[in-house]
């Protein structure tokens, strides 16, 4: 089922990992369409899986010489999109002008491929941590959820859930009650303040104590989680971006980003990361209503809820319709 979500279809969505589109064409499902990825020398590019030919996906064909070829009858489409030879033509005859292929726009960015569906190349984020010689960057994903996309962002936003579902590694059940914060909104932004949150062990030294948590809301589907050791100064960020494959599918992906020596290798930071997150997994994937309720009265909420009522406020606001009630 398409999913006309207008507010997304005009954003970046995350596709997939830049690593993940080589030489064969990939397809990847966002918000029910069917999508193909390509490499050439220009770099990647994104069209509807569709041949307009015979409605063969593009993605079980090849790239060849630049061009995305169609498997069914060799159809060749270039970059813009535009077919280019279609091999059962007599000699002489021209191709039609409507042989053409739906492209989006596309680009690489942060170790990710993201795809703008209504192709108005709105303005992208920015994140600065990336290219700041003073972190080191870490990729994490693909993890596909059977939930709803705002549902995982809001998961993610959860200050209150740490010492329950995390407990022993972001939280300890004897700490539940979270301190005071606000929620701030100024020039576009939304965050919050520090919140501080008492954990067993932080920073691997087998000392429990306070760390100081922040959150941000980028864009509707992307979020961003900062923790400050207040005694080293160290600090992580996970910028969580989630792609809407179906109204209960998604698949989460992230930036971890670290200005400090963890001691520990990119492999065991993405290994920590998924054991964190199947945690969190069988309470998303089984929230009801599956989709997020954006009026303030479905659901009883607290004064440590403030983040993820905001959240609601905020993709009410934007108009998003996919996945929310
Ligand atoms: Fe693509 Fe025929 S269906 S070339
Ligand atoms: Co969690």
């Amino acid at each position: 089922m398409l999913l006309e979500d207008n507010v997304l279809r005009s954003d970046w969505i995350v596709a997939c990992k830049g690593e993940d589109v080589k030489e064969e064409p990939l397809q990847v499902t966002i918000l029910g369409e069917r999508i193909v990825f390509f490499r050439n020398e220009e770099g990647v590019h994104a069209f509807k899986d569709l041949c307009i030919h015979r409605g063969a996906a593009l993605s079980l064909g090849c790239v060849k010489d630049g061009n995305l070829v169609c498997p069914y009858h060799g159809w060749e489409y270039n970059s813009a999109g535009t077919c280019t030879k279609i091999p059962q033509l007599p000699e002489g005859r021209s191709i039609p002008l409507k042989a053409k292929a739906i492209k989006y726009t596309c680009k690489e960015a942060y170790g990710f491929v993201w795809v703008n569906l209504n192709n108005n190349n709105p303005p992208f984020f920015d994140y600065s941590y990336y290219s700041d010689e003073h972190y080191r960057n870490v990729l994490w994903g693909p993890q596909e959820v059977n939930a709803n996309p705002p549902r995982i962002v809001e998961n993610f936003l959860d200050v209150g859930h740490l010492s329950f579902i995390h407990e022993g590694f972001l939280g300890v059940q004897e700490h539940p009650v979270i301190g005071d914060y606000d929620v701030h909104i100024e020039e576009g932004r939304i965050f919050t303040d520090e919140i501080a949150i008492f954990q067993p062990d932080p920073d691997g030294s087998g000392q429990s104590k306070d760390v100081f948590y922040t959150y941000e809301i980028i864009r509707p589907l992307t979020v961003l989680f900062t923790k400050r050791d207040p005694d080293t100064e160290n600090k992580m960020t996970i910028l969580l971006t989630i792609l809407p494959v179906a109204e209960c599918k998604s698949i989460a992906y992230g930036i971890m980003s670290f200005n400090y020596e963890t001691g520990t290798t990119d492999e065991e930071i993405v290994a920590f990361q998924d054991m964190i997150f199947a945690q969190d997994k069988p309470i998303v994937e089984n929230q009801k209503p599956e989709d997020l309720p954006l009026d303030l009265q479905v659901e009883l909420s607290l004064k440590c809820d403030r983040m993820s009522i905001a959240y609601r406020q905020y993709l009410k606001k934007l108009g998003v319709t996919l996945g929310t009630d």
